[in-house]
């Protein structure tokens, strides 16, 4: 069966782990493989994806073939396959715009992003080139003109689009447009992980809601050590991570939270935690005869292998989705694996309009009576938020 070509922007946690799974589940009984949302999308297992390029601008990566690239600092993920096969794959140096934040130069070489200085690549001819069929975007928070240079890039090469990052592509209507026209597909935007915060506080938001209890205020307060929480202190690169979240806990509201009374974001840098996050949640409502009630739950997960595990399902879609000729986002596989999908939905509708789509020969646009169930709200960033 034919490999789907990927080619990864941003060699850092998230593609570690993407790349250790690629091997970890090559040869073993899928069917019995824990942490495989879909052992099979189409014609594609997970060793099906092939890495043919990848792109980075830090100086202990850039010029090193793949399989040592990811096991480079800052990266700080669990190792949990450590045995890479030799790739063709080096690491290409990438136009740098504002991958990175001033403030890394302020932290230690094993904490932050250091900047080669060798030349760029031209992005478009190195997709062509490899002829990637499918780029995975991993850029920083509040890299605006990076992601968009590489949603640029895969437009003129005609490359389908994981966009992982809280930069509003997929979601926006004229660059949705633009996939559509050309009729390569995308999926985005900013990757919701397998068991993460996101998930977990949208579901608990939508239970209070199905068994009638209002809910009145909450809060998500999350810690790492990351490069991905480092980057995310300054204020001025939040603001797309900070919408991206709340609105995916909002859209599962009948009724919106005032901004007072909800309060979502990454909250603090801890360096010893490295790549493990640490969320704390926190949920008041009224029961039964308006009586108050209060959740508070603490979710401790690996970071990067949690993010893994959807963009493995997310890459076989967009090859579905080319291999259909279908083109703009992939509206039912944006909102199962992203927080800021075209269109919100509830989960469980979007983890059953997924299957079909992965089950069917349909284009996976919410369309007709799916379309009224999707109730709650197409996305609608709230800039008043912040
Ligand atoms: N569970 C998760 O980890 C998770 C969940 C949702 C979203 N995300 C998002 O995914 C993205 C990637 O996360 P990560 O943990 O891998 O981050 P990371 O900091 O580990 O990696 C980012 C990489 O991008 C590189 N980079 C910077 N500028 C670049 C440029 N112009 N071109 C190419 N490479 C460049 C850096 O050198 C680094 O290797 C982040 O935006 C993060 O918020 C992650």
């Amino acid at each position: 069966m034919k490999r789907i070509r990927v080619a990864i922007a941003g060699v850092g946690n998230c593609a570690s782990s993407l790349v250790q799974g690629l091997e970890y589940y090559k040869g073993r009984n899928l069917e019995a493989s824990a942490g495989l949302m879909h052992p099979w999308i189409g014609d594609w297992k997970p060793s099906d994806i092939q890495v043919v390029a990848a792109f980075d601008i830090d100086r202990r990566k850039v010029g090193k073939p793949l399989e040592e690239a990811i096991f480079a600092k800052p990266n700080c993920t669990k190792v949990f396959q450590s045995a890479i096969p030799v790739s063709e794959v080096v690491v290409q140096m990438a136009p740098v715009l504002d991958g990175v934040a001033p403030h890394m130069a302020d932290y230690p070489d094993d904490e932050s992003f250091r900047p080669s200085d060798e030349e760029p690549v031209d992005i478009v001819q190195v997709l062509k080139d490899t002829k990637a069929e499918v780029l995975v975007c991993y850029m920083p928070v509040g890299s605006e003109a990076a992601v968009r240079h590489y949603a640029g890039a895969c437009l003129e090469a005609r490359v389908a689009m994981i966009n992982c990052v809280p930069v509003f592509i997929a979601s926006d209507p004229e660059w949705a447009e633009k996939f559509r026209a050309i009729g390569v597909p995308i999926v985005g935007d900013d990757i919701k992980s397998q068991i993460g915060a996101t998930i977990v506080h949208r579901v608990l938001t939508r239970l209070f809601g199905d068994r009638g209890v209002p809910l009145d205020r909450t809060y998500q307060l999350n810690t790492g050590g990351n490069t991905d929480f480092l980057n995310m202190k300054a204020m001025d690169r939040l603001k797309s991570k900070k919408i991206s979240k709340t609105e995916s806990v909002q859209s599962q509201l009948d009724e919106r939270l005032d901004s007072r009374n909800i309060h979502i974001g990454p909250s603090d840098y801890v360096p010893w935690q490295d790549d493990n996050k640490v969320a704390f949640i926190r949920m008041e409502g009224r029961g039964f005869g308006g009586v108050p009630l209060e959740l508070e739950l603490r979710l401790s997960v690996q970071d990067s292998p949690n993010s893994a595990g959807v963009v493995i399902d997310a890459i076989r879609c967009a090859k579905l989705g080319l291999a259909r000729g279908i083109g703009g986002p992939l509206e039912a596989a944006s909102a199962f694996y992203m927080k800021s999908p075209p269109k919100q939905m509830r989960d469980s509708l979007a983890c059953e309009l997924t299957n079909s789509f992965i089950q069917g020969s349909d284009t996976g646009e919410v369309v007709g009576e799916e379309a009224s169930k999707v109730a709650i709200s197409d996305q609608a960033h709230q800039p008043s938020l912040l």
